[in-house]
């Protein structure tokens, strides 16, 4: 049996997160030679995930640098994934969200006339400039891809409204939800015992944060809000796992780093990660992927930013839109930690992010036209 040659390609951790299900799943399918080419945009943030999931790139561009611009990720990327595509000649290249990797293989793809699979297909806030740069990302490769796996059905709206043909969208759900519910099956007991040491009567509050556009005054509005908020409310421990970026790790130091009721750790792996979303009352973040995820463990979510490409959770009356001025987090951030009705009322837990059957669905479709697809347009 001829297969057809999938490539899989990623660098962030949402990506790594978001892809390893579905590599799993192809992986399984006979038809599909798998490959996975990860660009490294993320070193320790990656690597962490691999590993979870057991996952060994074929090719690594092992791109990373601190102090990256956006332009060195697209231009490395390009010029790494372009000499791969030229050797290997894939079938179809899956690339996953709205990060610069995602955008910079997405054209290396194109430019070696390889068809692209964008995953996590169609999401929109409308505004170019936010988030930054990823609402561009996504819609440049949007343009560049043939098929458009998207989560839900205000996805793919998002995209008839740029023309992209019905015939080539697939609604999927998130394989975000597929990766969460594998991590948090079980009970689960953390390796930090500061956080084990957390007590029923004291409220978890978890905080993420690293958003391009929240790069300076608005990080600090939102650091000294938090910091302000451990003031009012005696119950209340702060946990705020620091991305890697030192961006961010200096401003929170600087606003949280003496307060013992804010803990400031290093990134958590997933699993650990997943769990203590489980574990928490609350949840502030500008993260993308756990607006998708908590709403599914019935957590409320107030999000650290003006807007958001996922109005589902919002519909759905667990996410609400904070901002990024002091007074907006802090006034929404007590009446949750004040009020039990507010709380109980967001506190529920939906799931418009699908089963966890994203990936097979994925798999599935491309098991379904590996002829079609193999004969697409290729160098
Ligand atoms: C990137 C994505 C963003 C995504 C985010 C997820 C772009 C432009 N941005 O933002 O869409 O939401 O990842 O986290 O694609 N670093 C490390 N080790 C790591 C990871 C990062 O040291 O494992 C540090 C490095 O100094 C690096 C910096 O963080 O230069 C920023 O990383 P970068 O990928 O450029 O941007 P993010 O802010 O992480
Ligand atoms: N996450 C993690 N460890 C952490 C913080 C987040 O594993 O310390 C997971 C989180 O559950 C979600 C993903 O990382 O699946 C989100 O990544 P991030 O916020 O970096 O990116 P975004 O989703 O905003 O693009």
């Amino acid at each position: 049996m001829k297969q057809i040659k999938v490539f899989s390609v990623f660098g962030t951790r949402p990506e790594a997160i978001k892809m390893a299900p579905l590599v799993k799943e192809l992986q399984k399918r006979e038809e599909i030679d798998v490959r996975v080419l990860v660009t490294a945009q993320h070193r320790e943030m990656l690597d962490s995930v691999l590993q979870l999931f057991d996952i060994q790139p074929d090719f690594d561009l092992n791109i990373m640098k601190h102090g990256q611009t956006i332009t060195d990720i697209t231009s490395r990327v390009l010029y790494g994934a372009k000499e791969i595509f030229e050797q290997e000649k894939p079938d179809l290249v899956l690339v996953h969200g709205d990060t610069t990797t995602t955008f910079a293989a997405a054209l290396a793809a194109f430019y070696e006339k390889v068809p692209v699979g964008h995953v996590e297909a169609g999401l929109r806030t409308g505004n170019m400039y936010s988030p930054y740069p990823e609402e561009m990302n996504r819609k440049l490769t949007g343009s560049l891809a043939t098929y458009h796996f998207s989560p839900t059905m205000m996805n793919r709206e998002n995209l008839l409204k740029e023309n992209i043909d019905n015939k080539n969208i697939l609604i999927t759900g998130n394989t975000v939800i597929d990766a969460l519910l594998s991590v948090t099956n079980k009970p689960y007991q953390f390796d930090l015992e500061e956080i084990n040491q957390i007590q029923d009567a004291q409220k978890l509050v978890l905080l993420t944060c690293h958003r391009r556009e929240n790069w300076g005054e608005p990080m600090e509005n939102i650091f000294s809000a938090v910091s302000e908020l451990t003031k009012k409310h005696e119950d209340i421990v702060v946990v705020f796992p620091m991305h890697k970026n030192p961006l961010v790790r200096e401003l929170a130091k600087k606003h949280m780093g003496e307060n013992d009721r804010i803990l400031l750790i290093e990134p958590l792996d997933y699993e650990p990660f997943a769990n203590l979303m489980k574990k928490a009352y609350l949840i502030l973040t500008d993260s993308g992927g756990i607006q998708e995820e908590a709403p599914g463990l019935g957590k409320p979510v107030l999000v650290l930013r003006t807007e958001t490409e996922r109005p589902e959770a919002v519909q759905a009356g667990t996410v609400k839109i904070a901002g990024v001025e002091k007074e907006g987090v802090l006034r929404l951030a007590d009446e949750l930690l004040s009020d039990k009705t507010a709380y109980d009322t967001m506190a529920q837990a939906v799931n418009p992010y699908g089963d966890g059957k994203a990936s097979a669905k994925i798999a599935d479709f491309i098991v379904r036209n590996a002829k079609r697809i193999s004969k697409l347009e290729k160098m």
